[in-house]
C-alpha cells in the first residue's frame, strides 16, 4: 500500500508536477459539459442530478430523469468513477444507462498551462461502446470557459463511431452566484440530431460544502453519449453536490497533525495566523520555519476547509468563526485548496530552521 502510495505520488509529480487538485463545484462547471474536474487525493465525490418534464396531456405526469455521479479521487489528478442514469433517451431499449469512467488531469492552469486540461476514458453499457473526451478549460476573471472534442465508438448503439464536439461557459456575478450555459453535438450533426443545451444559475449554499445548479435542458442523461444529443423537449432540474473527504480518516495522510494531536511536537512559537474571508485565503503564500504553527480563521459566514494538495493535511471542515491549526514539523513546500470551493488556493513554505541550516549541531 505504502509502495503504491508512493508510486502515484511520483506518477503524479511526473505528470502534473504538483498541480492543485479540482475537486468539483457546480459553480465551476456547466449543467452538461461538466467533466472538468477531479476528485482530489481521496476525495469521494457524490452528485444528484434530477430533471423533471411533464408527460403528455391527459395525464401531465411528472417525469424525473435521475442520473447519480460518483467517482473517487485516487491521486490529486486521477478520478474513476461512475454515472448512473435510469430514465436514459441513449439507447431507447435501455433506459437504465451506465457510464464507468476514468478521468485525469494532467495539465493545469494553476500549474502553469495555459489550459486546464481533462481526458476522460470510459464504457457505456446500454450503449455498449467505448467512449472519450477531451476537454479544455480557461478561467479569465470571472470566467471560466469549456471546449471539447470526443468519440464515441458507437453512438447511440446504431453501430458507428462519431466524433462529438462541445462548449460552455461558467460566469461568477457574486460570490458564490453565477450563470451557466453549454452546447454539445455531433461533429458531423445531421438534422435530424438536436443540439444538446442547457442554461442555468449556479449556488454555493453557505455554510456547507455544497453547491447547486438549478438549470433548463434538453438532455435527460449526463453521460458522454446523453449530451451528445438533444432529447427534443425541454426539462427542468437541478445538481446537488456532495464531497466527501476520506483522506481525514486516514491518519497516515496526516503524519504530522496526528503527531500534534498526540502532543509529541507542541507548538514552538506563536502561531501564524491567516484569515480566510470572502472565499479567499488572505495570505496566498507564506513562508515558516520547521516547527511552526499555522492556524487558519474562517472568517466567512460559510465553511470552508484547509486540504492539502498532496493529502498532507485536511482541516474537515473549518465552519465560521472557527479555526484549525496545523504544525509543520517537516521543510517543503505545501499547495493547499478549499474542497467545497476549490478556486481558493495558496501555498505554506517550510523552511529549515535557520540555527540548523548555519550551524551543525
Ligand atoms: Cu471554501
Amino acid at each position: 500500500m505504502s509502495k503504491m502510495r508512493s508510486l502515484t505520488v511520483v506518477l503524479g509529480a511526473s505528470l502534473v508536477c504538483a498541480g492543485p487538485v479540482h475537486a468539483q463545484a457546480t459553480l465551476d462547471a456547466p449543467p452538461n459539459v461538466s467533466h472538468g474536474w477531479v476528485a482530489g487525493v481521496g476525495g469521494l465525490q457524490f452528485n444528484l442530478l434530477h430533471r423533471f418534464s411533464l408527460g403528455p396531456a391527459p395525464s401531465r405526469k411528472l417525469q424525473n430523469a435521475p442520473t447519480l455521479s460518483v467517482a473517487y479521487g485516487a491521486t490529486s489528478w486521477l478520478s474513476v468513477g461512475f454515472n448512473y442514469a435510469s430514465a436514459s433517451e441513449v439507447v431507447q431499449a435501455y433506459p437504465n444507462e451506465w457510464e464507468l469512467f476514468a478521468r485525469i488531469a494532467p495539465f493545469t492552469q494553476d500549474g502553469g498551462a495555459p489550459v486546464d486540461v481533462y481526458l476522460q476514458g470510459g464504457y457505456n453499457i446500454a450503449a455498449e461502446s467505448v467512449d472519450g473526451q477531451l476537454l479544455l478549460a480557461r478561467r479569465v476573471g470571472p470566467v471560466r470557459a469549456f471546449a471539447g472534442v470526443g468519440v464515441l465508438g458507437d453512438a447511440l448503439r446504431v453501430g458507428g463511431s462519431r466524433a462529438t464536439v462541445a462548449a460552455g461557459a461558467t460566469m461568477r456575478l457574486h460570490g458564490l452566484f453565477g450563470l451557466t450555459a453549454d452546447a454539445s453535438t455531433f461533429a458531423d450533426r445531421e438534422r435530424s440530431d438536436d443540439v444538446a443545451w442547457s442554461a442555468g444559475v449556479n449556488v454555493g449554499i453557505a455554510n456547507t460544502p455544497h453547491t447547486m445548479s438549478v438549470h433548463a435542458t434538453n438532455v435527460a442523461s449526463r453521460t458522454l453519449q446523453g449530451i451528445a444529443r438533444g432529447t427534443g423537449h425541454t426539462r427542468y432540474g437541478f445538481e446537488y453536490t456532495i464531497p466527501i473527504s476520506l483522506s481525514r480518516f486516514n491518519s497516515r495522510a496526516a503524519p504530522h497533525q496526528s503527531a500534534y494531536r498526540r502532543g509529541i511536537e507542541a507548538p514552538e512559537t506563536k502561531p501564524v495566523i491567516v484569515d480566510v474571508r470572502s472565499l479567499r485565503f488572505a495570505k496566498g503564500r507564506i513562508e515558516v520555519e520547521v516547527g511552526t504553527t499555522v492556524e487558519w480563521r474562517n472568517r466567512d459566514p460559510l465553511a470552508h476547509t484547509v486540504t492539502a494538495d498532496n493529502g498532507a493535511f485536511e482541516s474537515g471542515e473549518i465552519g465560521p468563526e472557527s479555526r484549525w491549526s496545523q504544525t509543520f514539523t517537516t521543510s517543503g513546500t505545501f499547495s493547499y485548496h478549499c474542497t467545497p470551493h476549490p478556486h481558493m488556493k495558496a501555498t505554506v513554505v517550510v523552511r529549515p530552521k535557520s540555527s540548523e541550516s548555519k550551524e551543525k549541531r
